[in-house]
């Protein structure tokens, strides 16, 4: 018999923290049950730069045969990826870029589009006239960078729509918290909200809540994400007007990533769709995700029937061939 030959995956993700990022993990794992001879080595960076790039040196000490990274930053990550590549280990980036040619596969969703699908729902929503607060995920990294420009060059087309406002959130709900607290005054006098993800717009709209003001502006988000506390729930709730799906890539990455390493062509530059949920079809996109979790949660449970049902039998299997030749 012919072994086939196993692969080590090392995969570095700038945070696991939250939903969006849980989903990318679960979908890798998803695909690498149809890849058995694939090891995943797993990194979690805490949202820490300096971290992250410990963390890929580590997984290169521990012989890696190609790296997924979704880097904390564009910049700061040029030179250890450079490094990576050139020593002949293939990289894919996930979801944000870096400032190199060294890789070879980018996948992820086109947030330069969807800081453009934004600008056109709110143009509409406020019918061409109003005040709006941006808030920014982490402006060092290419998401934020991206759905920004977006956002912006469609909002040229409503010359009176006014951004009065931008604040830094950095991807993350307590930031937000802390800078939208601290300038409430100016931004209760906005009509919308619009945050670079859901976290944070779900982050803004706590603290109006708090303050019992929460009706006085609308807010829209980005990543629509299933789950009791995510995007498209929050939209079902009217909490969020939109929010724009941003696909994880995930389960691309693994099949890009056996693609490369089994010695196959691969696109490099795959971008993913997204599209708008609002009102008018998030309990349609709800009742399908719903349906997806729980035909996953089926997989799972036939896939350690069959564990342990193969475990008896080679368990039995082992007595048997004992019993024989004792
Ligand atoms: C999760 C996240 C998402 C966002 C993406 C951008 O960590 O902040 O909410 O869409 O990262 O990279």
């Amino acid at each position: 018999t012919t072994e086939t030959r196993t692969y080590r995956i090392g995969f570095s993700q700038c945070t696991g923290g939250d939903e969006w990022r849980k989903t990318l993990l679960n979908d890798m794992k998803r695909e690498l049950t149809f890849h058995p001879n694939y090891t995943l080595l797993y990194e979690d960076a805490g949202n820490s730069t300096t971290k992250q790039i410990s963390q890929i040196q580590s997984l290169v000490d521990r012989d890696i045969d190609l790296l997924i990274i979704s880097p904390n930053e564009a910049a700061p990550f040029t030179k250890v990826v450079e490094a990576v590549f050139r020593q002949g280990i293939p990289v894919i980036l996930l979801d944000r870029k870096i400032e190199t040619e060294s890789y070879n596969a980018y996948i992820g969703g086109d947030n330069v589009e969807i800081g453009r699908l934004a600008g056109v729902f709110i143009g509409n929503y406020l019918k061409g006239k109003g005040r709006v607060v941006e808030v920014w995920g982490l402006p060092s990294s290419s998401p934020a960078q991206e759905r920004h420009r977006g956002f912006r060059e469609e909002l040229k087309k409503y010359p009176n729509i006014q951004v009065v406002k931008e604040l830094n959130g950095q991807w993350e709900r307590d930031t937000v918290r802390r800078v939208v607290a601290s300038d409430l005054n100016t931004l209760k006098n906005a009509d919308l909200l619009f945050a670079h993800n859901d976290v944070m717009a779900l982050g803004a709209y706590g603290v109006f809540k708090q303050n019992g003001i929460q009706d006085q502006l609308d807010f829209v988000g980005i990543d629509a994400l299933p789950g009791p506390s995510a995007g498209m729930q929050a939209i079902t709730d009217g909490t969020l007007k939109a929010s724009f799906l941003y696909p994880t890539g995930g389960e691309e990455a693994v099949e890009t990533a056996t693609r490369i390493l089994e010695g196959k062509s691969v696109k490099r530059e795959q971008i993913l769709s997204s599209i708008q949920v609002d009102g008018s079809n998030v309990r349609a996109l709800k009742a399908q995700s719903d349906k997806l979790i729980k035909q996953q949660l089926d997989i799972e449970k036939q896939s350690q029937r069959i564990e342990k049902l193969t475990e008896t039998y080679t368990s039995q299997k082992n007595t048997l061939y004992l019993t024989l030749t004792s």
